[in-house]
């Protein structure tokens, strides 16, 4: 198990990506992706209320709902650790005290639950005041709404400004950062926000592990992404140096005889501050290829092949 940061959250080194629930996949693929995925010793889950927005005829919370009646059916609510965000759902945007307080209040009504484990703040919003977001966060946390908060896609900066604000003024601090991090994205994470990371003792939970897919090695020409859901996110990932590291990345997975993506995330939990990768699972069928990653410990030299490798790719590619 791997504790979160400075919470008392014990968890699985992978968390499963709700993003693709109400999206990718139906309500009935996602509760049985549900049921595999903690079958197989997983326990962390991550959504956002504005999940799955995007899709036409969603209206946004879809994902909280269909996470929320698989715990009403399973009754599994006690053996997840739920992390949900706040401040891109289409009726409440934004970080302003009011919209925080009744946006969780939502996530809560659609997840069927009493609270929240851990409550990310999904993207900074400079128009609100950063004391009054932190105070927000901190109120839910006192009335019992939400265990533990968190920062996304926020800069080192407004990272440290928030726990600024919070130490001088005794609220509750963040625990953990949820950053687009991958071995095809390492920048700006490792320079700017991994040694903010370190020194404030905050979890770092990635998004986009798989890089939409591109590290399974199942993209391997543009051709290769036509008609594709993920296909635009994906392309943005397309280099030669790019196509490179899923070289690399294949070559050692069929060393241990796992699958491409079981590396991709390996890869990361070797990073100390790494506490757990997300991915999301489309099928059942794609999921042990991501629980396989909670088990595999790469050698230093397979991290520092991946690291060379890597490096390779243009920080803006
Ligand atoms: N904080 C943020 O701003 C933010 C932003 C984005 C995402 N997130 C979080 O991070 C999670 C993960 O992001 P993501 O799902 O977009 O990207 P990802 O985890 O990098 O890629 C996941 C996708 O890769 C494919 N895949 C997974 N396992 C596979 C396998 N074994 N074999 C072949 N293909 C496989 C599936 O897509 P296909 O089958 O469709 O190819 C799956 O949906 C999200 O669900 C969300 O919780 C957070």
């Amino acid at each position: 198990m791997t504790r979160l940061g400075s919470s008392d959250l014990d968890i699985a080194p992978l968390s499963l990506g709700g993003n693709v629930f109400g999206w990718t996949a139906d309500e009935a693929t996602s509760h049985a992706v549900l049921d595999a995925f903690v079958a197989g010793g997983g326990d962390f889950i991550d959504t956002a209320d504005s999940y799955s927005a995007w899709v036409p005829g969603n209206s946004g919370g879809d994902s909280e709902r269909i996470i929320g009646s698989w715990l009403a059916k399973t009754g599994k609510r006690d053996e997840v650790v739920l992390a949900t965000k706040v401040s891109q759902h289409p009726e409440f945007r934004g970080l302003a005290a009011d919209n925080v307080a009744a946006a969780a209040r939502a996530s809560l009504e659609r997840l069927g639950t009493d609270r929240i484990d851990l409550y990310w703040a999904h993207y900074d919003d400079a128009a609100t005041p950063l004391e009054e977001t932190v105070r927000a966060f901190d109120q839910l946390v006192r009335e019992g709404l939400v265990r533990y908060t968190a920062v996304s896609n926020y800069s080192a900066e407004r990272v440290q400004e928030w726990v600024r604000i919070a130490r001088e003024n005794g609220l509750a601090e963040p625990v953990a950062l949820q950053p687009h991090y991958n071995l095809v994205t390492r920048e700006p994470y490792e320079s700017q926000l991994a040694p903010v990371a370190r020194e404030l003792g905050l979890g770092v939970v990635p998004y986009f592990s798989l890089a939409a897919g591109f590290l399974t090695g199942k993209y391997r020409t543009q051709a290769d992404l036509a008609g594709k859901d993920r296909g635009q996110m994906v392309g943005g990932y397309f280099s030669e140096a790019g196509l490179a590291v899923v070289d690399e990345v294949v070559a050692i997975a069929e060393a241990h005889e796992v699958a491409p993506a079981t590396v991709a995330l390996s890869w990361l939990r070797a990073k100390p501050e790494v506490a757990a990768p997300i991915a999301s699972a489309r099928t059942v069928a794609q999921l042990p290829a991501l629980l396989a990653s909670i088990t595999l410990d790469l050698s230093a030299d397979e991290v520092a092949r991946l690291d060379a490798v890597s490096a390779q790719v243009p920080a803006a590619a």
